[in-house]
């Protein structure tokens, strides 16, 4: 059995599971600005920069703003989104995730955070997971959003270690295109139709162990 040197987490639908807040969140600022946004909307802004996002919502009301509204509209979204989440603890986490990271810690396997969200330090603190990462690269660190690999990249970097000997988990497609570009092994959390790239793809982290893990990805010698 060979172990990866380090897992790399995506946040938001891997740790915890935030999408819904998210979703929240923009569709009140859709809604104040005669959007139509609905769920499957949203489905393609998961992993995507607060940014990239806005953009998507104003391209699908063909609206075009000057940059000091797009702020002002952005730190309106993440207002209402941080009121959404101050209250999540480690009820939250999402199944399975705290035991596989904490095999992973016990096991020897660096364990790292590759998030597009600027709100991520606040979340495992929230939590109560910080602790447990060796390292954290979030949208704070970033100046390419996935699917773009620079996040997990800047990962590997940050614990020296091999891409080609990481696991990468994502939920989004983004995000697992994001993990195969940069070289990593992935693992999708989430809808085999969307997460069709990856190289295994589970419902959720329950039940997961890195014999599992490394059964399933061929990592067997
Ligand atoms: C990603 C989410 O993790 O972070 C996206 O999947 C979100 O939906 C992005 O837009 C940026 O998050 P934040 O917290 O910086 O606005
Ligand atoms: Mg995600």
């Amino acid at each position: 059995m060979r172990f990866p040197a380090a897992c790399l987490f995506d946040m938001d639908g891997v740790i915890v599971d935030s999408a819904v807040h998210h979703f929240e969140a923009w569709k009140r600022l859709a809604d104040a600005l005669s959007i139509p946004f609905t769920e499957k909307d949203n489905e393609a802004l998961k992993g995507v920069s607060r940014v990239d996002s806005l953009e998507y919502i104003l391209g699908l009301g063909h609206l075009v703003l000057d940059e000091a509204t797009k702020v002002k509209l952005m730190d309106q979204k993440n207002a209402h989104y941080l009121r959404l989440i101050e209250g999540m603890r480690a009820k939250d986490i999402l199944p399975g995730a705290k035991e596989f990271i904490e095999e992973c810690k016990e096991a020897g396997v660096a364990v790292i955070l590759g998030s597009s969200s600027r709100n991520a330090q606040m979340v495992l603190d929230n939590v109560g997971l910080a602790p447990l990462f060796d390292a954290v690269v979030d949208g704070n660190h970033i100046t390419l959003s996935k699917p773009d690999p620079e996040v997990f990249v800047k990962g590997a970097q940050a614990m020296n270690v091999d891409p080609a000997q990481c696991v990468v988990f994502e939920d989004a497609a983004s995000g697992v295109r994001a993990g195969k570009a940069g070289g990593f092994a992935v693992v999708g959390l989430g809808d085999e139709a969307v997460l069709g790239e990856a190289d295994w793809v589970l419902p959720t982290m329950q039940g997961l162990t890195l014999e599992r893990l490394c059964t399933a990805l061929g990592w067997v010698d």
